[in-house]
């Protein structure tokens, strides 16, 4: 009998393992904390405290401090920062219940500070759970949004619902994300992140609810999630690099962009992207590179391979000449130098008939783009598409609709 208890005890511990689950003999409940999780008390400085307690904790060993944020409960938060560095070297917060921003902006105690949630220096920051962040967004997307406390004061919308600003190593994954005032997810100036499992939803016609923002973060890892927003699923912002997204199913939405890059004649830098294996499904453009005319600096070595299209209006995208309806922009003399670009293995249906549009400028056009083993027929059988070209360099084979300003002897690709 014993044996048995014995060799079950040692499953249990072999399995947990397994599974990944963490077990922490250091926990912070935020109710143990003074958090109601009615939906209705403010629960802010409850979190706040139990924050504190949790960043503070030196845990032993390999164990890592957890903050448990139970479920079937619904928490009410103010703008809130959590701020590390924490003592102990990671950290990790369970969210099983939901968290809610106030419902219309004149419940904001404050303006809020750019994000509704913020992490801040925080390494090796673990948030998981099967948990829910409701960012309340609809009162911030119509017209009537500046009033608080019922004063007509000018408040900006939040950036972002969840912040993370320097947290090296995040690990985020599980949650749902729904109605962002704004952006749903914020990456900036973070080493070693990855994103996975997550479902981000907001409406179609919710303006710039962009699903996830990587900026100026280094390594990033995004896969296996499934994003319907009202603008870009993911979009990946100046200095960013080496950033991989796999597997994500997108729409509705703007698709998965790089850029925009500078904006009034910043310097911008990305590099090394890799999407692969993704789905857009009904929206408005698949993979998308866009820069500002009067920038400078680079967008180069960015690979976007098996996508599958639904009727997807704009499925291939480089437009150096963006300008967000912005007047005499295009007359500018400085680029962002778009460069080594791969569409490879495109197929399915497209809303639009221009399939394909490389729009670069007459300074440095787009130089080593490639395009190959694309097949995109138009969603009316009867329709042709078709690929338009500006300034674009590079070569293409086994396309549908043909590319033929792709027809230049290039370097092999990097
Ligand atoms: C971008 O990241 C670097 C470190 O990687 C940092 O020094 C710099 O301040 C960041 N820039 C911005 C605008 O946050
Ligand atoms: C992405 O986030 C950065 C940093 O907060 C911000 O400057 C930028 O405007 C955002 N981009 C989009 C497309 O929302
Ligand atoms: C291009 O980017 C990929 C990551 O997507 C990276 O593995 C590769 O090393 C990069 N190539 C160069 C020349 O930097
Ligand atoms: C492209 O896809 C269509 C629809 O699936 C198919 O009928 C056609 O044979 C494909 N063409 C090529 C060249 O693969």
């Amino acid at each position: 009998m014993q044996d048995i208890l014995i060799s079950f005890f040692i499953f249990c511990i072999a399995s947990s393992q397994l599974l990944g689950i963490v077990y922490s003999k250091t926990t912070f409940d935020v109710v143990k904390f003074g958090a109601v999780g009615d939906g209705q008390t403010d629960d802010t400085e409850a979190f706040v405290k139990a924050w504190t307690a949790l960043c503070g904790a030196a845990a032993g060993g390999d164990d890592v401090p957890t903050l448990t944020i139970p479920g079937g409960k619904t928490f009410l938060l103010q703008p809130s920062e959590f701020e590390g560095p924490c003592k102990s070297k990671s950290v990790h917060v369970q969210v099983s219940g939901n968290l809610v921003a106030p419902k219309t902006p004149d419940a904001w105690k404050v303006c809020p500070p750019h994000s509704w949630l913020v992490f801040r220096k925080v390494g090796n920051l673990i948030i998981d759970g099967s948990g829910k962040i409701d960012g309340q967004g609809s009162t911030w997307w119509g017209e009537d949004s500046s009033l608080i406390n019922g004063k007509k004061e000018k408040c900006e919308r939040p950036t972002k619902a969840l912040h993370f600003l320097r947290c090296d190593h995040l690990r985020l994954s599980g949650l749902t994300h729904i109605n962002s005032p704004r952006s749903h997810i914020g990456i900036s100036t973070s080493n070693d992140v990855e994103i996975s499992h997550l479902t981000i939803i907001a409406p179609d016609e919710s303006p710039n609810t962009d699903g996830i923002n990587v900026t100026n973060s280094t390594y990033v890892n995004i896969h296996d999630s499934k994003i319907g927003t009202g603008d870009d699923c993911i979009t990946i912002m100046s200095g960013s690099s080496n950033v991989r997204i796999a597997k994500i199913a997108c729409g509705p939405g703007h698709g998965i962009s790089v850029g925009s890059l500078g904006a009034d004649g910043a310097y911008a830098a990305v590099e090394n992207v890799y999407v692969r294996d993704c789905s857009f499904i009904g929206t408005q453009n698949g993979a998308r590179i866009k820069t500002w005319p009067g920038g400078s600096g680079y967008a180069r070595n960015i690979t976007f391979e098996h996508i599958t299209l639904t009727a997807t209006k704009n499925p291939i995208i480089i437009d150096q000449q963006y300008c967000n309806g912005a007047h005499d922009c295009a007359k500018q003399s400085k680029a962002v130098l778009v460069s080594n670009v791969r569409f490879t293995d495109f197929r399915g249906t497209c809303g639009n008939e221009e399939a394909i549009k490389l729009d670069c400028n007459h300074i440095s056009g787009c130089q080593n783009i490639e395009l190959v083993k694309i097949n995109i027929t138009s969603t009316v059988p009867s329709k042709k598409v078709y690929a338009s070209c500006n300034n674009a360099k590079g070569n293409s084979g086994s396309t549908v609709p043909t590319v033929s300003c792709l027809k230049y002897p290039t370097r092999p690709f990097i």
